[in-house]
């Protein structure tokens, strides 16, 4: 069964009184948003919506997985952006904190996973140094097919390679994720016999974790797609209402567009889980690329957008919280806490300690957790700093999945919202063309 994660606005009306009244007084631009996205949906154009339902993919998916667990013993990610940071987040999520230095058993004889998502060369050199190239296989990812980071590591890691198993057994080694119809990878892996996995051509780079740009790693380290994927298929079904106080992902975007047009430029996501931490830096690209746009209408051109800001409770108790509190009131912040974790650890008691610290004998790590969170809710809310809380049950594969499904939703109510398109990146292009040109490409 699938326990539904909750979205509680109450700290939030306590600093705007008014809040349900203001958001029935956006009501026209609710409805012209919620009917532009339903209009994209039945055009086909938002390709992620239909992800969680795509049997032959997950079935696909299980079968290379499987395969590949039997004869690798490292699985590495390579790509950028969109075609890694979900990988990240999936991973670290929902496998164990310290997955990669387990002994082979407590990872049930699973790969360890490595994501290469730079072109640092101390990281690439690095990454190189550790593993037996001979019991490697890495996943290159790329939408486009072409990207410069992508495919300068795969260059380098194809001639290690060669070098390390051979050219006829290159094959083995190496497996293209990337869209069929554009690109340069898709050539390459068809002229050297590579695998190849498809991403839709409607389904844009830092939407594309759910397809088999995420999958593939998820599996080979034995998350259950299934779960994740039903997750997130619920998650849709609990999206389809026009109404925001009954569709999670559209209440989401009405909350933070009220606070964008209340002037909180910054929208800060701070879970209470070290293991959201990815998800953190996936939200990030997700909301930045996505909506920092120049808006064109009848009033003339006008930059938008919100500033994401991942933090981490209670790490950044110590660290951002002050500037949250007594900085500048412009930002809006989600805090997630998980419901109930995996185990706990009670803290002992001991002798000779002194009423400082006294009072944590005999209590827990997870209440001193879900403690700190309350306190930070009630700061900001004493403060009249606008927040809310998304509550998971837990951390799985079904309450990850649909965290997935609802930002990726609210990201586009979001980009219906502000009249943007979200889902390209046009400044970004300008930027990779400029590289292209001082790396001597025509
Ligand atoms: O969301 C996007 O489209 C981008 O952030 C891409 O994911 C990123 O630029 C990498 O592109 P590609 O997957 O084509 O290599």
């Amino acid at each position: 069964m699938i326990v539904p994660l909750k979205i509680d606005y109450s700290k939030m009306l306590e600093v705007e009184g008014n809040l349900v009244d203001s958001i029935h007084s956006l009501s026209g631009e609710i409805d012209k948003s919620v009917e532009g996205l339903k209009q994209k949906i039945q055009r086909e154009e938002l390709g992620f919506y239909r992800l969680p339902f795509q049997e032959n993919v997950r079935k696909e998916i299980k079968e290379i997985s499987e395969s590949i667990r039997q004869r690798f013993e490292n699985f590495v990610v390579v790509g950028i952006g969109g075609s890694a940071l979900g990988n990240k987040l999936i991973h670290n999520s929902l496998n164990h904190p310290y997955y990669n230095l387990l002994p082979g058993d407590a990872r049930n004889g699973n790969p360890r996973i490595f994501v290469l998502d730079t072109v640092d060369p101390d990281m690439v050199r690095g990454i190189m140094d550790i593993l037996d190239l001979g019991k490697t296989v890495f996943n290159v990812i790329t939408k486009s097919g072409s990207t410069s980071e992508t495919m300068a590591n795969y260059l380098i890691i194809r001639n290690m390679l060669e070098r390390a198993v051979g050219k006829e057994r290159l094959k083995e080694h190496i497996i293209a994720t990337t869209d069929r119809g554009k690109g340069s990878l898709i050539k390459i892996a068809e002229k050297e016999g590579y695998q190849a996995l498809h991403i839709p051509e409607n389904v844009g780079g830092r939407y594309s974790v759910l397809s088999p740009v995420g999958l593939l790693s998820a599996a080979v380290s034995g998350v259950d797609i299934d779960g994740l994927l039903d997750g997130a298929a619920f998650m849709e079904s609990a999206c389809r209402d026009d109404n925001p106080f009954a569709n999670p992902a559209l209440l989401g975007a009405v909350l933070q567009y009220y606070a964008y047009r209340k002037g909180k430029t910054i929208s800060v996501v701070m879970p209470y889980s070290d293991r959201l931490g990815d998800f953190g830096d996936w939200y990030c690209q997700l909301w930045a690329e996505s909506l920092g746009k120049v808006k064109t209408d009848a009033g003339g051109r006008t930059p938008v957008g919100q500033t994401p800001l991942r933090a981490i409770g209670v790490r950044d108790q110590h660290s951002l919280l002050q500037l949250f509190l007594d900085g500048p009131n412009d930002k809006i912040f989600t805090l997630i806490k998980i419901a109930k974790r995996h185990g706990d650890l009670e803290i002992p008691a001991s002798e000779n300690l002194d009423r400082g610290i006294g009072y944590l004998a005999g209590n827990n790590l997870e209440k001193l957790l879900h403690s700190e969170f309350e306190a930070t809710e009630t700061v900001l809310t004493n403060r009249n700093r606008l927040n809310y809380r998304i509550e998971l049950p837990d951390l799985s594969e079904h309450s990850i999945g649909q965290l997935i499904f609802l930002y990726m939703m609210m990201t586009a109510y979001m980009g219906e919202l502000l009249g943007v398109d979200a889902y390209n990146q046009p400044a970004v292009e300008e930027g990779k063309r400029i590289t292209y040109r001082l790396m001597g490409r025509a």
